[in-house]
């Protein structure tokens, strides 16, 4: 008779239900990787500013707060069928306070708190992302250890530049040594560029947020800082801003001498290592433009709720199945399946008892809450 260790068995079946949750879940079950929480603190920080009130309403590089409650964002959850999601702060995020980093690394460190206690009230639905009080390098680092080590993010957020400190910055190697040791997802979110004047003052997200994007993914690459930290996985929102039309420029342009004679294929390779999320990004050329350049292992659900109103998120959610060019398992895969694959803390929290409940339906199991 063979005899099995009791530690064994538990082994077995960790690894059991963890093919559960990531294999199990019905491939209509998404995750939003792209959606923001407005706590009040942040609301009152942005007024106390000077950020103007346009018609009686807060308005922040060009674009207005919107009114949003977690409760409202639960509610718009269920009325997408997103299973859970993952809350973040948009640009400005505490960067505003550049010049008074103590202000900053509070008003950072109370936000996280705020976000931290959302996923505390619902557990198997909400998830947080860090925010960062950089430019300050040294808190931030500091606060990345706070978040994952203590309070157990899923992830840290980033901009793509913090009051014109772009990724890619040799100031910000500490950052990425503190996310590698953690073999940390971020999620990096555009804002207005560092150079204002590029705006030519029209609200950023207009056309500079797309650029920005391709800004810091631009500065990762030329100055070797993506390459030194492999072990970082990043997303970008938006399908990428314009990345997936102007890589094989940057790739071809940066063979070039002066800018360090990179080689194009390796230069191609970094900048579809990204992962992207579907934000406002859900066009026919813009679903065909990310399905080629990055393949549908890369892709993940974004709304950008309650920034896109959840009229626009339900479009957006609809438009990714309805494109007829993802079959029914690349949607499990842009649905939930990659940001599993990603987000390992995600997967501990769906597997957690009595988090998951499955029954089966035909030849499939389906989990629900
Ligand atoms: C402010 O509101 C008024 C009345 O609704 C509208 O006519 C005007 O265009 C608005 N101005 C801005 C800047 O949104
Ligand atoms: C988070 O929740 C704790 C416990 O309920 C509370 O003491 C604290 O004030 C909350 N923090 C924020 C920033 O909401
Ligand atoms: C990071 O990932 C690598 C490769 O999968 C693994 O060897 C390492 O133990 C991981 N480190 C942490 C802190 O999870
Ligand atoms: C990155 O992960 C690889 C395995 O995928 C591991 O061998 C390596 O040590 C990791 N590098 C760092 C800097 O953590």
């Amino acid at each position: 008779m063979i005899t099995v260790p009791l530690s064994r068995i538990a082994i077995l079946l960790f690894t059991a239900l963890h093919a559960l949750a990531a294999h199990c879940l019905s491939p209509n079950y998404r995750i939003d990787v792209h959606s923001h929480a407005i706590p009040n603190i942040w609301r009152e920080a942005l007024v106390d500013a000077g950020y103007p009130i346009v018609n009686g309403t807060l308005t922040v590089e060009g674009f207005p707060v919107p009114e949003w409650t977690i409760k409202d964002h639960i509610d718009t959850m269920d009325k997408l069928g997103v299973g859970y999601a993952t809350l973040s702060i948009t640009a400005p995020g505490v960067y505003f306070l550049a010049e008074e980093p103590t202000k900053a690394k509070k008003l950072a460190r109370e936000i996280n708190e705020a976000l931290h206690n959302y996923t505390l009230e619902y557990p198997k639905r909400l998830g947080a992302l860090c925010l960062l009080p950089l430019p300050s390098v040294k808190d931030a680092v500091a606060e990345i250890e706070y978040c994952l080590d203590t309070l157990s993010f899923d992830g840290v957020a980033l901009y793509t530049n913090s009051a014109g400190l772009y990724l890619g910055s040799e100031s910000l190697d500490a950052i990425f040594e503190a996310l590698s040791a953690r073999n940390a997802t971020v999620f990096v979110h555009p804002a207005e560029p560092g150079c204002h004047d590029a705006t030519m003052g029209y609200p950023a997200p207009l056309t500079e947020y797309p650029f920005d994007s391709v800004r810091a993914m631009q500065h990762m690459l030329l100055t070797g800082q993506r390459a030194r930290h492999p072990n970082v996985t990043i997303i970008f929102p938006h399908g990428g801003g314009a990345i997936p039309y102007v890589a094989n420029r940057i790739a071809s342009v940066s063979s070039v001498d002066v800018l360090g004679g990179l080689n194009p294929l390796e230069t191609m390779q970094e900048l579809k290592g990204y992962y992207f999320d579907t934000a406002s990004s859900t066009s026919k050329i813009q679903l065909a433009a990310l399905k080629e350049f990055a393949g549908v292992e890369k892709i993940l659900v974004g709304t950008d709720y309650p920034y896109v109103p959840a009229v626009g998120a339900k479009l957006g959610i609809e438009a990714i199945p309805a494109n007829g060019e993802f079959t029914e398992g690349d949607m499990a895969r842009v649905n939930h399946g990659n940001a599993l694959s990603i987000f390992p803390r995600i997967v501990a929290k769906l597997e957690k008892p009595r988090s998951v409940r499955a029954r089966r339906n035909g030849d499939k199991i389906e989990v629900y809450r």
